[in-house]
């Protein structure tokens, strides 16, 4: 799907609205998050993208971004890469607290975890930015009284990219303080560093690789199959199609509207 989308500001303020940027949080030098105002009265499902534009010489270019903050909260948080020479990211990574924002009257996705009408475990796996979407859908209580196990892959290069881990820990530990049957299983998946943690949870390889050889059931000690499990992709493209191929040679289709079906994916470029 393309992102890609250029247009006059008179054109676009008919279907966005000029909000704000509140916050800005670096976790390196091209990844970071940040937060919008909450245009008024803006609906979204955890698991969807919002559309942002930002004006660049006299007219706006807009991007999906999936929004990973909690369906309540009353600004929207998304969290982002700076693509080299990238239009809207080297724009995007000037921007100070106070600047102009523009954001999208509706929200868009179907990666929703409230599709999911059956199964017990849910896994969310990504790559880079593709965690975005699950840090606003673990932020919703249904999740955790729904599902008996979540479980979270996050697939990056250097172990520096593995954002949000002091969310997950809040969440985790929230969610015992609650009493909500779910368990979170956090793991990641290193590719291109050595010196992991010989702890459980690191991997070292791509999400595929892991997946194929058995080692993120047995890291979590869980078996994925069409009758418990329910799977979200979300991030590279070439992930993304590898995933939907090892999901079909176990037997699992992509989610019906009509019903039926185990997993849903999103691409990102
Ligand atoms: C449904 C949807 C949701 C998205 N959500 C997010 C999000 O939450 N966070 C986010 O950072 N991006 C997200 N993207 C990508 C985002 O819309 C833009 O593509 C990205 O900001 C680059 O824009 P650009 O103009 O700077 O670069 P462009 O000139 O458009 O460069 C595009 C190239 O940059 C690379 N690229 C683009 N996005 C990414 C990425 N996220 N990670 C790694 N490489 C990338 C690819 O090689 C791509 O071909 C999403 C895209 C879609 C379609
Ligand atoms: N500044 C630079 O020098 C430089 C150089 C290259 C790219 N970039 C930019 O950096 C960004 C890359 O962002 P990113 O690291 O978040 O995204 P990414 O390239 O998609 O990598 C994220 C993770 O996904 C894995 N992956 C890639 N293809 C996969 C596949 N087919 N199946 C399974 N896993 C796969 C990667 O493994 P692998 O490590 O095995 O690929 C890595 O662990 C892009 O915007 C790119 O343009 C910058």
């Amino acid at each position: 799907m393309s992102s890609t989308a250029m247009v006059s500001i008179d054109a676009y303020s008919g279907k966005a609205t000029c909000e704000r940027l509140l916050w800005v949080h670096r976790w390196t030098d091209k990844l970071l998050s940040f937060r919008t105002t909450r245009p008024a009265g803006y609906r979204f499902t955890a698991g969807q993208f919002a559309r942002l534009g930002l004006e660049i010489d006299g007219e706006v270019v807009s991007r999906a971004y999936s929004i990973t903050s909690a369906e309540g909260d009353d600004y929207l948080e998304y969290y982002a890469i700076i693509v080299p020479e990238g239009k809207f990211t080297s724009r995007l990574n000037q921007l100070q607290p106070g600047d102009a924002v523009w954001v999208e009257k509706l929200s868009y996705g179907f990666m929703t975890a409230d599709r999911f009408v059956d199964g017990e475990q849910v896994w969310m796996l990504a790559t880079g930015t593709g965690l975005g979407p699950y840090i606003s859908i673990l932020q919703q209580p249904e999740v955790w009284q729904r599902f008996t196990d979540l479980v979270v892959v996050h697939g990056v290069r250097q172990r520096e990219e593995l954002a949000y881990a002091e969310t997950f820990s809040h969440l985790q530990q929230h969610a015992r303080e609650q009493g909500w049957p779910a368990r979170l299983h956090l793991l990641r998946c290193v590719t291109r560093q050595a010196d992991l943690p010989a702890e459980p949870g690191w991997l070292g390889g791509r999400i595929t690789t892991l997946l194929k050889d058995g080692r993120l059931e047995q890291a979590c000690g869980l078996t994925l199959s069409p009758e418990h499990s329910r799977v979200m992709a979300c991030g590279n493209p070439e992930m993304v199609t590898e995933v939907r191929e090892l999901l079909r040679e176990r037997g699992m289709t992509p989610l019906r509207r009509t019903g039926g079906g185990q997993f849903v994916t999103e691409d990102y470029w």
